[in-house]
């Protein structure tokens, strides 16, 4: 399992845009392009306006790869979920601050790291960088969406989000905190510089990977721009 530091960017990319009706291929495919890390998106129908998928596929994934797997949970009650997606075999689990928990986040971020996972807090695009403070010091990653969560393939929130990315970057480099910055949604290889210049160093890429036909040079394309 590859453990880059905050300094290393990495093009992750998100089954979210996969075609799923052969996902064994489309995980290698990502493998193949070069990937280290492949990102999964959970979305429960209430927290978010979407369903997708549950721990059953991240299962499923981790059966055909050795990829480390992000699993984004977009859902309520992540606590009560948690263990699934721990045996699943997910390597990071990121939850969102503004979701309903049985327990709360700390309790959940602590569950995580007891069992030998990494852990991170989402934050939405409305949502400011000050409600990640509580927790800063107990992540291994912070993730600013750069799209309302829910779907795939819509347009990058540059204004409403880069001064929060911006804000976590220099609060971590003040503080000497290590945690990765990852932005998810509307990462194209337009878009990845901005974030880049702001402070992340994990991009998550679903369309601009998956949609075109030759995603070992859509991958060299985002790898270069963020490289
Ligand atoms: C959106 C998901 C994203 C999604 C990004 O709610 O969290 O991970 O896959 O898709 P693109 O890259 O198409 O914006
Ligand atoms: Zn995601």
């Amino acid at each position: 399992m590859t453990e880059p530091t905050h300094n290393t960017s990495l093009i992750l990319p998100s089954l979210l845009a996969a075609d799923w009706s052969k996902v064994g291929a489309e995980v290698a495919k990502a493998e193949q392009a070069g990937a280290q890390w492949l990102h999964l998106d959970v979305m429960d129908g209430a927290f978010v306006d979407n369903i997708s998928f549950g721990p059953q596929m991240i299962q499923t994934v981790r059966k055909s790869t050795s990829m480390y797997l992000d699993v984004h949970l977009m859902i309520h009650r992540a606590d009560h979920y948690l263990e699934r997606f721990l045996k699943a075999g997910a390597d990071n689990i990121t939850i969102h601050v503004e979701a309903n928990y049985d327990s709360s986040v700390t309790e959940t971020l602590k569950r995580i790291r007891a069992a030998g996972k990494h852990c991170g807090i989402a934050l939405h695009p409305t949502t400011p960088f000050e409600a990640a403070l509580p927790y800063v010091n107990d992540i291994d990653l912070l993730l600013v969406m750069t799209v309302v969560p829910g779907f795939g393939g819509q347009p990058f929130m540059e204004k409403e989000t880069m001064p929060k990315l911006a804000a976590a970057r220099d609060y971590r480099d003040q503080q000497g905190l290590k945690y990765h910055l990852e932005v998810d949604g509307g990462v194209y290889v337009h878009t990845a510089p901005i974030a880049k210049q702001n402070g992340a160093n994990l991009f998550v890429c679903g369309t601009s990977f998956f949609g075109p036909e030759n995603t070992a040079s859509a991958m060299q394309e985002l790898q270069s721009v963020v490289a």
